[in-house]
Order: structure tokens, then sequence, then C-alpha cells
């Protein structure tokens, strides 16, 4: 029963998968909140990929922009409160702790190593649940990212350099707040809430936007993990779709999955130079290496005028309109790396590739004003209208690597060991990761943490 002074609240995972399952009056004011009043708690039912309106947060992305005789699908990560779908695995990762470690407002402070998205999602959850925050995070990211945190009420931990250091934040996160009795910390690339979360939730949120879209299947899920958290939606899509081919991308500079490299780049959110403790490697088939340049450009290029968007692409201004301003870096990453796997495996106009904004541009102005910076001015069509030709140059022969059926998978497992076994996971625990039942079930205990959490929580505010 929920304690009346600490009541815990929020979703279930199967009411975050399929919304429908909540009370119709309340989830349509529960929707209105989001513009309205973002931090009022009832927004907690607002974490999920079903559009209030319209019933599916996903786009088309036009043959014109793709290049592809397959379908190309985008998730609209954008529409989730505190403007990233990020705020999923937040979520989860917290109702968990809340659960299982009794953890309540007032009695542990949240603590968040990430580059940012995660750090905001955290900041927004928490604040909602009246939970202190911290966000152990690079000092040098996009500047929008600190504010948003703040707003939030958050503090911040600051480490040296950008997305590829993300090392040092687990490892400040490690000396300084792990094991504080006055602390819980969210680890997004090792604890497997953001895996049930993905696997649950975003894989039917695709089943659904594909079926809204008026498309068969899905044979091609493309995610370039940070965490890896979004891949594991791969999983949940191959109980529907068996065959389905899944792909990793990651930045050409930082080619971790591909050969281990480590090199710098400036894709926030993605390619921090590690095997995540949760990605199921033996389930990943393809990595997809895509140059970071593209990804500015690319973010400049839908960030432009719709009528800029029309000129460049010749499509309508409907289109046009659906594409401005949905892309950051990584998001754009997503689709150049969907456009190189849907080439390299061939896939004709039956065929459906999907793949995830996982944030809008709100959040990286400063990203193009340093594009603007470096041209001197702000760019014109001109200055962009290059992006696509030089993108339909990548060669998919070259840019992709098959790691299906391969010792690659062997390799990838082994830095997995070599990463995580100094924060103190056995060997013997992460070999059991090579055997898909151990990831089958860490998912199937969805349904037991939903019965739990019904009994804990306080009920949605109209059912009571
Ligand atoms: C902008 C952005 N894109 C992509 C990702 C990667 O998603 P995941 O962590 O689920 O792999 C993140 C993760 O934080 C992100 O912030």
């Amino acid at each position: 029963m929920s304690d009346p002074k600490h009541p815990v609240y929020g979703p279930t995972y199967a009411e975050m998968r399929d919304p429908g399952l909540l009370d119709p009056a309340f989830r349509a004011r529960a929707a209105e909140l989001q513009n309205h009043l973002p931090l009022h708690r009832d927004n907690l039912f607002n974490i999920h990929w079903q559009d209030a309106y319209t019933g599916v947060s996903a786009f088309l992305v036009p043959q014109a922009v793709s290049g592809l005789a397959a379908n190309l699908v985008v998730m609209d990560g954008g529409t989730f409160p505190s403007g990233s779908m990020k705020v999923g695995p937040a979520y989860a990762m917290l109702m968990e702790r809340e659960l299982n470690e009794g953890i309540r407002p007032g009695s542990a402070t949240v603590i968040a190593p990430s580059t940012g998205n995660f750090g905001i999602g955290v900041s927004w959850v928490a604040r909602v649940k009246g939970y202190e925050a911290r966000v152990v995070m690079p000092s040098g990211m996009s500047r929008e990212r600190y504010a948003l945190i703040e707003r939030y009420g958050a503090t911040t931990d600051l480490t040296p350099g950008s997305e590829a250091d993300v090392n040092l934040t687990l490892q400040r996160t490690q000396d300084r707040y792990a094991g504080q009795a006055d602390c819980t910390v969210l680890g997004q690339f090792s604890d497997l809430a953001n895996y049930r979360f993905h696997r649950h939730v975003t894989a039917e949120g695709v089943r659904r936007a594909v079926q809204g879209l008026g498309l068969d299947g899905v044979d091609l899920f493309v995610s370039a993990p940070g965490s890896a958290g979004t891949l594991a939606a791969g999983e949940g899509l191959r109980e529907s779709f068996p065959d389905l081919c899944l792909a990793a991308v990651e930045p050409e500079e930082c080619s971790t999955l591909t050969d281990g490299g480590r090199g710098s780049h400036v894709i926030e959110g993605i390619g921090d130079q590690m095997v995540t403790l949760i990605h199921n490697v033996h389930a990943t088939d393809l990595v997809v290496r895509i140059p970071d340049v593209h990804t500015i450009r690319g973010t400049a290029v839908f960030s432009s005028s719709t009528d800029d968007i029309m000129a460049m692409f010749g499509v309508d201004a409907d289109c046009a309109a659906r594409l401005q301003g949905r892309f950051g870096p990584s998001g754009i990453c997503n689709v150049v790396g969907a456009m190189q796997a849907a080439s390299y495996l061939g896939l004709d106009q039956s065929r459906t590739v999907v793949t995830v904004a996982t944030d809008a541009n709100d959040r990286y102005q400063s990203i193009l004003d340093q594009l603007s910076n470096n041209l001197g001015r702000q760019p014109h069509r001109r200055d962009l209208s290059g992006w696509w030709s030089e993108v339909q140059e990548l060669e998919p022969a070259r840019q992709v690597l098959d790691i299906h059926e391969s010792d690659h998978r062997e390799r990838l497992h082994g830095m997995k060991r070599d990463t995580w076994v100094p924060y103190g996971y056995s060997a013997d625990f992460i070999d059991s990761m090579q055997d898909q039942t151990f990831w089958d079930r860490e998912y199937d205990r969805v349904t037991q943490l939903d019965l739990q959490w019904q009994a804990l929580r306080h009920p949605p505010d109209s059912c009571r």
C-alpha cells in the first residue's frame, strides 16, 4: 500500500507502453498539463510514445531526403516531457529504486552521470517527484544542457572534457557518490531498467507508429548508442519481426565498436568510447560509422526555414514543416546511419527502417551559432545545400561493418569486461550476458515490477 506520508507516484511500465490503459479523462488532462504546467506530477503519465492528438510520435522521411527505396520512419523523442525521450529511462530507474530500495524524497539525492539529456531527464523527474538531484557531466557540452538542468533545480558536478570523456563522469561518480547512504546513483550505462524501458516501451511505440503510418513491419532498427538503451527496442521488435536487423551507429572519429577507436568528436549524446554494460552485443548485427561533420551540417539544414527546406529537397510545405527543427546532431547521425545500413542491405520499397530522433534542435542553438562563427555569418542555403550530395557520396560498403556471425561480438564482449570489471562487476556476471536468456530474464521482470509498483504507488489522481 502507498505510504500516505511518502507517496510514490507515476506510471507502470505497462502504462508507458500503452497509455490507453489509463482513464481517458485523466490521460487527456495529463496531456493538457504538458504545455501549461510542465512540472505538475501528472506529467509523469506523459512519458510514452503516443502523441495525445495523432496517436503516433513518429514521421516518415520523404524519399527526396533519404534517397532510399525503403520507407524511413523516425521516432520523435523530442515530444517527451523535458524535451527528450531519455526522461523515460530516468523515470524507470528511479521508479525501480523507490520500489526495491525504498528511497523517498528527502532520504537521498539522485546522482546522474550523463553528458546531458539523461541528466536533464533525471533533473525533471527528480523535481516533479520532490528529490534533490545532481548531474555529473563534462564541462564542454552545449550550454543549453546546463541551463535546463538548472531550470529544473538540479546541481552539476563538472568533469573535464566533452562527450568522449564520459569515463571521467563515471570515475567521479564512483569516487564521490557510490556507496554514500544519502545518495542514489542512477547509472544509465549499467542499469537494466534502461534496457527494460526501451525493450518494453519504445519497441511498442515503434510497432504502433509503423502501423499508424500504414506500413507492414520493421526490417531494420537503427540507433547510435550512448548508453545503448534505445538499441534494446530492436530486441523488443524482434518478438514481432524475428528477421529484423539491428544496427548501432557511431561517429567515424570515435569508432569504438568498429575497431576500438577512441577519438574525440562533436555528436552530443553518443559515441562514449565504451561498450556499455547494458549493450547486448550478441543481438547487434551491424555497426555503421558516420563522420561527425555531416551531423552538425544536417542539424543546420533542418533548422533552416521551411522555404529553404522546400527548395533544398523539393518537398511540399507540409513535409518541410514536419522535418523542420526535429533533429539534433545525434538524430541526424541516426538518419544518415539508417540510410547507410538500408543501402548496405539493399532494402527495397516493401521494407521499412526505423530510427530515433532522441531530442530536437532546441538544445543545439549554441552548436549552430558555432557553425555561423566559423563561417563568419549565418549559413545561407548555398552553404548547406551540398549536405545531401556529401551524404549520398558515403559508400555503405565502407561505412558499415557486419558483426553478425563473426568474432567481432566476442571482441566487443571483451571490451565490455575490460570496462566494467574495474567498477565492481564480476567477470562471471558479465560473461552470463553472452547468453540471450540473461536479457530475456531481465526483461521478464517487467510484469512483477509493475504488480509491485501498482501495490505501492499512490493511484493516478482521477482513479482515486
Ligand atoms: C542526444 C542523444 N542522442 C542519442 C542518445 C543515445 O541514446 P541511448 O543512451 O539510449 O543509447 C543520447 C543519450 O543520452 C542522447 O542524449
